[in-house]
């Protein structure tokens, strides 16, 4: 059989086996585009829809159990349930929804972030990771007096601000390049004035710095690219580009919105990085909306409103009390130092295994990543890698496994070691079992 006949068979299976998601989604569509509004989330030919979920498990609602190796693409670190949180959260809920004021909630969380990332004298929040990378380039412009925004082949800062074109097969290896789905689709930027340089190429980097050495007002980069494949930066490309930015006095933005759970303080610890801005996101708002931007004291503070021409920032719920106690309590209690870890180490280790054996399979598959967040790539030609990933993520999906139907891999804390013996096995088998096929 071929690989395309095997990913048609696999989708029917999985539209045989899900009438009630398909029910839901037929709802859906009649109000919203593609029966949803989170695109990232949708899966080809139509979501499963999902009615419940209890520690690392998913619940559809045809009744199947997921283990859940998506962790809302690395937010959702606590897993669907954590008693901690909940009882602060209805603690928090207790004394008050909406307050509309300053509270103790925002400092103490702003104190804890601090903490961890000694970058972040001081900082601001937001609703989210794409929020708070408008709100770090808009900061940086408006400092430095300047137009031009330095972004990154592969590179995403939100759902604005989206994977900037891949134009070279340079990021690991030229095998491994997808041809993503995303690119295949149009995305909303806002139109800043983008310089988009080669991601780990700091020569050419280098260049484009310097030919646009008066106008760059903010260079932003992941120091992992993570929607656009997990993608580690290297450290000598990233520790010259924080030169680079010195060099020419742009405002140098660490989006660690993901890899800030690679470590307690983040990757820009990991590699002795200090950026001038810095923004996170995700898991830092406890499992609610969240978004913080921060960094040298010069520049943020001009949010000071004490000053005179103090630059106005506003956002309802910036400061929303459940948000900030959620998030302080995880960052006291959840995300400490031993626990991250433990759940990054338990991530390289499975990637070393499924890489071995992919391996010792030949087979045309390879997992990229750091700790935790990881991705899952098809090295076929073409679109066979689609098709290659499609049929993994189905097969996957029969067993009982949930991955991104893009690959992505990401731990949260309420997998066993043994969750996770058990996918290496699955993700193995899937892949052995397809030695048969004719990759056509
Ligand atoms: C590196 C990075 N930056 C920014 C964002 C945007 O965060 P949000 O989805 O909270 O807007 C994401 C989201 O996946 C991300 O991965």
């Amino acid at each position: 059989m071929s690989l395309r006949s095997a990913v048609d068979e696999a989708r029917t299976s999985y539209v045989a086996r899900n009438p009630k998601s398909l029910e839901c989604f037929r709802r859906a569509e009649e109000s919203l585009p593609g029966g949803g509004t989170r695109s990232s989330i949708f899966i080809h030919p139509f979501p499963l829809f999902i009615s419940k979920g209890e520690g690392t498990s998913l619940l559809d609602v045809d009744g199947h159990e997921y283990l859940d190796f998506v962790s809302d693409f690395t937010s959702g670190i606590y897993g669907k349930t954590n008693k901690v949180l909940r009882d602060a959260i209805v603690t928090a809920l207790d004394n008050g929804i909406q307050l509309g004021a300053h509270t103790p909630f925002e400092s103490r969380l702003a104190s804890l972030i601090r903490h961890r990332f000694p970058s972040m004298e001081l900082l601001r929040f937001a609703n989210s990771g794409t929020e708070a990378n408008l709100l770090a380039i808009t900061t940086a412009l408006k400092f430095t007096g300047r137009t031009k925004v330095m972004v990154f082949e592969g590179g995403y800062h939100g759902s604005l601000l989206s994977h900037f074109e891949v134009k070279k097969d340079q990021l690991v290896e030229a095998e491994l390049v997808e041809e993503d789905r995303k690119n295949e689709v149009n995305v909303l930027t806002v139109p800043f004035d983008y310089l988009v340089a080669p991601y780990n190429d700091l020569a050419a980097t280098k260049s484009l710095i310097q030919a646009n050495a008066t106008s760059i007002g903010a260079i932003i980069i992941e120091p992992m690219l993570g929607a656009g494949g997990c993608i580690p930066g290297d450290a000598t490309f990233l520790r010259g580009l924080r030169q680079l930015a010195t060099d020419v006095g742009a405002v140098f933005i660490l989006d660690e919105v993901q890899t800030a759970r690679l470590g307690f303080g983040g990757r820009q610890k990991t590699l002795g990085i200090t950026p001038d801005l810095c923004t996170i996101g995700k898991f830092f708002g406890g499992g609610f909306a969240f978004g913080a931007f921060g960094g040298k004291l010069e520049i943020m503070q001009m949010f000071d409103s004490r000053r005179p021409g103090a630059v106005s920032h506003g956002g309802t719920f910036n400061n929303s009390p459940c948000t900030m106690v959620a998030g302080a309590t995880a960052l006291e209690q959840i995300l400490t130092e031993p626990a991250l870890e433990a759940l990054n180490s338990i991530g390289d280790d499975m990637r070393d295994s499924i890489n071995a054996a992919f391996k010792s399979l030949s087979a045309p598959y390879i997992v990229t990543g750091l700790g935790s967040i990881n991705q899952l790539h098809c090295t076929l030609p073409g679109k066979l890698k689609t098709a290659g990933l499609d049929l993994v993520f189905f097969r996957l999906l029969e067993r009982g496994y949930w991955i991104a139907q893009r690959g992505l891999i990401s731990l949260n804390f309420a997998m066993s070691q043994s969750d996770v013996d058990g996918f290496v096995t699955a993700v193995i088998k899937v892949v052995r079992e397809m030695q048969d096929l004719v990759m056509d």
